[in-house]
């Protein structure tokens, strides 16, 4: 898979990269990430990627030109606006861009995510992006949450941690194993029950004797019961901040 990140803050990424499951997925081939300097893409003098709403008001703007330049020099993308059907080039490729406005990014988004070739993501900083940016792409809005950040790069290194361990063959065996055994994911109905590992004993603090009795029927009974729990309490603990559910 082929990652295109559109940014004014490569370098946020060279670590990012360099270290962990990114960047064993690019060691292994399976992932290729490239960083556009939006910056690279401007004119004038000072580099300016933003400026001024027009009818005033606070914050900066991402222009329009950097952004439509660097996607055609880099991807190909034609604008809508200037071609009747979408480019071979942008069908090829998923363009995102990363807005708290978007859909929220989800497990399953990710699983979808991963089935793609090609994934190009946009991230703004300032107030947001010219309107005209948005309309010119087919974009699939994304955000990481109910939350403002001052820039998509955050959010554009969630979405590639969160596609690039689903690349086939990219977490080791261990690692694959306690994903499968964790199909219930946080966000699904029920949560996941409680781990250990060694020492049995630590500060007072006891393993339960369960997980050391060998009785696999019992641990995973054990288990079930824990996930019920554990889900029941963010259930209750939601009603406490929402109130109870209307009607129900
Ligand atoms: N840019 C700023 N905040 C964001 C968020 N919550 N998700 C995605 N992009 C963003």
């Amino acid at each position: 898979m082929r990652i295109d990140v559109f940014t004014i803050f490569p370098e946020l990424f060279h670590p990012f990269l360099t270290m962990g499951i990114v960047e064993r997925a690019r060691f292994a081939g399976a992932l290729e990430v490239r960083l556009t300097q939006l910056r690279a893409f401007t004119e004038d003098r000072h580099r300016s990627v933003d400026d001024r709403p027009y009818g005033g008001g606070p914050g900066m703007l991402f222009k329009p030109e950097p952004v439509f330049r660097a996607l055609h020099a880099v991807l190909g993308v034609t604008p809508s606006t200037e071609a009747a059907a979408p480019s071979e080039a942008t069908s090829k490729t998923r363009l995102i861009v990363l807005c708290p406005s978007g859909e929220q990014l989800s497990q399953p988004l990710l699983e979808e995510l991963a089935g793609e070739e090609h994934l190009a993501l946009l991230c703004g900083r300032y107030e947001g992006y010219d309107q005209r940016i948005l309309d010119a792409f087919p974009w699939q809005r994304v955000s990481i949450g109910d939350y403002v950040l001052s820039g998509g790069e955050i959010p554009a290194m969630a979405l590639v941690e969160g596609v690039a361990r689903l690349i086939p063959g990219v977490l080791g065996h261990d690692e694959s194993a306690v994903r499968d055994s964790f199909s219930e994911w946080p966000g699904a109905s029920g949560l996941d029950h409680p781990h250990y590992t060694r020492p049995p004993q630590y500060r007072g603090m006891a393993v339960p004797d369960i997980l050391l009795s060998g009785d696999h029927g019992r641990i995973e009974e054990w288990r079930r019961k824990e996930s019920e729990r554990a889900t029941r309490r963010r259930e209750a603990s939601r009603e406490v901040c929402e109130g109870p559910e209307q009607g129900a």
